[in-house]
């Protein structure tokens, strides 16, 4: 049985129509991420975060797994295969295209939370700053994501299944948010090998076993190929 932990980045849902955040046409060029990934900037002007958020879940309704999401599916399948995903993305697409195993270490945008009692139920469609928690009652409504100056999630877990892994996989991450870009050391001070599957090389390439370059669609379902014919 082989344990294999897999990190994905924006860059695998970017042929499914969702954005990436760095590229030219990426999030980050239109917004400020103090302004809308920030609890400041939450604070200074909800409005405008739940406006950024409600778009951002409407385009991920909209969009529909592409075969690197289903490619991921079918190796979690595999008797031979225990595999973890672990996403930096806060769309559904790993879990529409069959995965079970995702942890989403950056949240979900399904997934409302409350600041003042932090009570968490599904999000509706769209949030506004008045709408009330369900459990305390107060107007302190949330999107489910990490933001910067936050902890990401179930990093306990993430770092456990990392040092027992026999393989580490990154794909379509840039390799500029700490503290998943620092996975692939994690990974390779513990001796598992790695392999980095992405569009260009990204700014940790050199870290991995491994780095091939080209679009997620074309090198995931090769990849998964390359181990489900291996046994
Ligand atoms: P980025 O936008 O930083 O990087 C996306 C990566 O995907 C780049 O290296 C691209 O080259 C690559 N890419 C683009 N299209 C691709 C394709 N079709 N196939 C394969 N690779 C492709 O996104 P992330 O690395 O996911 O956090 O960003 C990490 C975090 O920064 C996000 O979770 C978000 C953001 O700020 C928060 O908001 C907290």
């Amino acid at each position: 049985m082989a344990k294999v932990v897999i990190l994905t980045g924006a860059g695998i849902s970017a042929e499914s129509g969702i954005r990436t955040f760095r590229a030219s046409d990426g999030l980050w060029e239109e917004h400020r991420i103090m302004d809308v990934a920030t609890p400041e900037g939450f604070a200074r002007d909800p409005a405008l975060v739940h406006r950024f958020y409600n778009a951002r879940r409407a385009a991920a309704r909209a969009a529909q797994p592409n075969p690197a999401h289903l490619a991921l599916a079918e190796l979690e399948a595999d008797p031979g295969h225990e595999v973890l995903v672990v996403t930096q993305n806060v769309d559904d697409l790993h879990e529409r295209a069959g995965s079970q195993n995702v942890i989403h270490m950056h949240g979900s945008l399904f997934g409302a939370l409350c600041h003042a009692c932090d009570h968490r139920w599904p999000a509706p469609e769209a949030m506004q700053p008045q709408d009330t928690c369900p459990g305390c009652g107060r107007k302190a409504t949330r999107p489910d994501i990490v933001w910067f100056n936050e902890m990401p999630y179930q990093m306990d877990r993430i770092i456990r299944e990392l040092e027992a892994a026999d393989l580490f996989v990154s794909i379509g991450t840039s390799g500029n948010v700490y503290p998943a870009a620092g996975f692939v050391q994690d990974a390779a001070m513990c001796g598992v090998e790695t392999l980095e599957l992405n569009l260009d090389r990204s700014a940790g390439s050199e870290m991995f076993d491994t780095s091939r370059q080209g679009p997620a669609s074309v090198l995931v379902p090769q990849w998964v190929r390359e181990r489900l014919g291996s046994r």
